[in-house]
């Protein structure tokens, strides 16, 4: 019998514990012995609830009793969650996460922890909630050089963004129905702020290039500066405006993150996912492109990653997950205005201005126009106009 610990019984610690019951004949097959959750770790009560009996208040119990294999991290957030999540691999539990804060802050020493306690640290729920791509993108794809994963991996500003701009919603209506359904983050300002899709950013370039890139390394702009304009900007060229985080491979081997919106044009599948729906394209040098698509957020999705970790930690009980990537290496990062980009500028300068600048644009509605070739934001930035806004064009 393999025994489960919950640390954390919110949205998708109640999730794990919810699919784990739901599921437990199927998941104990699939397994070859009983899965069954013996603990769940919160600091509240929750009477009436099923899983009453099995709260408890003190870590130390999951940490010092044996039978314990199998960890499941919900709590959040890198402070308490970091220091359990250490003590459970340090005594030798294989641990899954949901945490993409954590993962983003601390997944390098976490995973070397692993490594020499011979456990998993596994973190499939962290980016994209239920849609499987941290595996895929790590193991399926490892015979290709990737070159740019791009996604949108925030279901919150994702719902928002669909409800205001197709229905004319008010955000703080929508993030409140966000909030409600349990997609947004407890401070949901890391969601409208760009940082949730940030850590998410740091954990796929880590998977693609192979060492760790932490969240001060990549320029994060969220949904709040979205206007009118940029809507209108998009309907007249044709495309659809979406927060992306994107990291590339540059020609010249350095790798550039970032997170912002973008403007995408309809013929790209990105532009059409909506609601809390995340989509992660990869792009290797082999498979060319390939995307991963599906509930971003939520509490069974999410819980479905975790308890597909847990699975894939109880097949890999002695011989390990091979997973792991080096510490940041600050001398291979771009930033994100050296890197030559298509562009959208909106700007109130005469267009005979405009066109002096930069060439052959195309001009938009809302002050937009189209650069005419890829530039560095750098160079843009020193053309002498006043720009009220310069968004990336994905493509
Ligand atoms: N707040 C996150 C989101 C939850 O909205 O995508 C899933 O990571």
């Amino acid at each position: 019998m393999l025994n489960v610990a919950v640390l954390g019984f919110g949205t998708v610690g109640s999730g794990v514990a919810e699919v784990l019951t739901m599921n437990k004949e199927a998941i104990s097959k699939k397994v070859g012995q009983e899965v069954a959750v013996k603990y769940i770790l919160d600091t509240r009560e929750f009477p009436g609830s099923p899983f009453e009996a099995k709260i408890i208040h003190d870590f130390a119990v999951i940490e010092n009793d044996p039978e314990v294999q199998l960890v499941a991290e919900c709590i959040g957030g890198a402070t308490i969650a970091y220091e359990f999540v250490k003590r459970c691999l340090q005594a030798g539990k294989h641990v899954a996460t949901s945490n993409k804060e954590l993962v983003a802050v601390k997944g390098y020493e976490l995973l070397n922890i692993a490594k020499e306690k011979n456990v998993n640290f596994l973190f499939e729920a962290s980016v994209g909630g239920g849609i499987p791509v941290l595996r895929p993108l790590y193991f399926d794809l490892a015979g290709n050089e990737i070159t740019e994963v791009a996604g949108i991996m925030n279901g919150t500003t994702n719902y928002i963004l669909t409800k205001m701009l197709g229905e004319g919603a008010a955000f703080a209506d929508v993030l409140k129905d966000a909030q409600a359904k349990g997609y947004a983050e407890a401070n949901p300002a890391a969601d409208v702020e760009g940082l949730d899709a940030c850590r998410k950013t740091c954990i796929l370039s880590a998977l693609s290039y192979g060492f760790h890139v932490y969240p001060d390394a990549v320029p994060t702009e969220g949904i709040t500066k979205i206007s009118e304009e940029d809507v209108a900007i998009a309907a007249s060229a044709g495309m659809k405006i979406k927060l992306l985080g994107r990291t590339i491979k540059t020609a010249d081997g350095k790798v550039c993150a970032f997170v912002a919106p973008n403007f995408i044009p309809v013929s790209c599948p990105l532009a059409h996912v909506d609601d809390v729906f995340n989509a992660i394209l990869v792009r290797g040098n082999a498979v060319n492109e390939t995307m991963f698509y599906g509930p971003g957020a939520g509490k069974l999705p999410t819980a479905s990653a975790v308890v597909g970790d847990l699975i894939d930690a109880a097949w890999h009980l002695d011989a390990r997950r091979d997973l792991d990537w080096a510490d940041a290496e600050p001398a291979k990062m771009m930033d994100v205005k050296e890197l030559e980009l298509p562009y959208i500028v909106r700007t109130g300068e005469d267009e005979a201005k405009v066109r002096a600048a930069f060439g052959d644009v195309q001009k938009l509605a809302a002050d937009g126009y189209l650069l005419p070739k890829a530039m560095k934001k750098a160079d843009i930035e020193k053309a002498g106009l006043q720009l009220t806004a310069v968004r990336p064009v994905f493509q």
